[in-house]
């Protein structure tokens, strides 16, 4: 199967996890960034992927599939977030996080996705921009009122949990309902 791994990553987890899913698929696929994606026309299974930033997947994600979105509904599709929270939270009689980062990517098409989930990634500090850590540490202290002099290292990778998404992937595309 002609497999694209379309990438929207700041900071490399999503790419990290492509690589992931792509081995466990156990054939070679494409993974690319979303700014250098090819020619959709020549693959049967575009998965996009996309790091969830202030509870959004990344704007050159959702216009990608906004300015491809025919040839994507012709197509079969899978969809990941990767963030810190996939189970997500409820405040103020408000659903937040896990789920509720993707689905403005499922909802779309029309068409919906063969498979989709939320996976984790991770914060390095070694790696953010001046803006992150300022817009972070406004989350932390003000938000979480934790007191932080420094954002944590975080990382919540699991490649476990990637190899069970792609699995599901696999069982998918052989018509199984999970
Ligand atoms: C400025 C900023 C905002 C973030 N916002 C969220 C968020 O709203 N929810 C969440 O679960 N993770 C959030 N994260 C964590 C990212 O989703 C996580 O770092 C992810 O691994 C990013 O993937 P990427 O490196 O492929 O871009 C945020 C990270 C940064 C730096």
């Amino acid at each position: 199967m002609n497999t694209l791994i379309i990438c929207g990553s700041r900071y490399g987890a999503t790419r990290v996890i492509a690589g992931w899913i792509a081995e466990r698929l156990g054939y070679e696929c494409l993974i690319v960034d979303v700014k250098e994606a090819p020619d959709l026309h020549e693959f049967d299974l575009i998965i996009i992927g996309s790091g969830i930033y202030e509870e959004r997947p990344m704007p050159e994600i959702l216009n990608y599939i906004d300015k491809h979105i025919k040839i994507l509904e012709e197509k079969k599709k899978v969809i990941f977030g990767v963030c810190l929270d996939t189970s997500g939270f409820f405040v103020r009689g408000k659903i937040h996080g896990g789920w509720e980062y993707v689905r403005p990517v499922i909802e779309k098409f029309q068409d919906p996705p063969l498979h989709a989930g939320v996976l984790h990634g991770e914060i390095n500090p070694s790696k953010l921009t001046t803006d992150d850590e300022k817009r972070l540490m406004i989350f932390y202290n003000k938000m979480l009122k934790r007191n932080y002099a420094a954002i944590p290292f975080r990382t919540k990778m699991n490649k476990e949990e990637v190899w069970e998404f792609a699995e599901r992937i696999l069982s998918k595309l052989g018509g199984k309902f999970y």
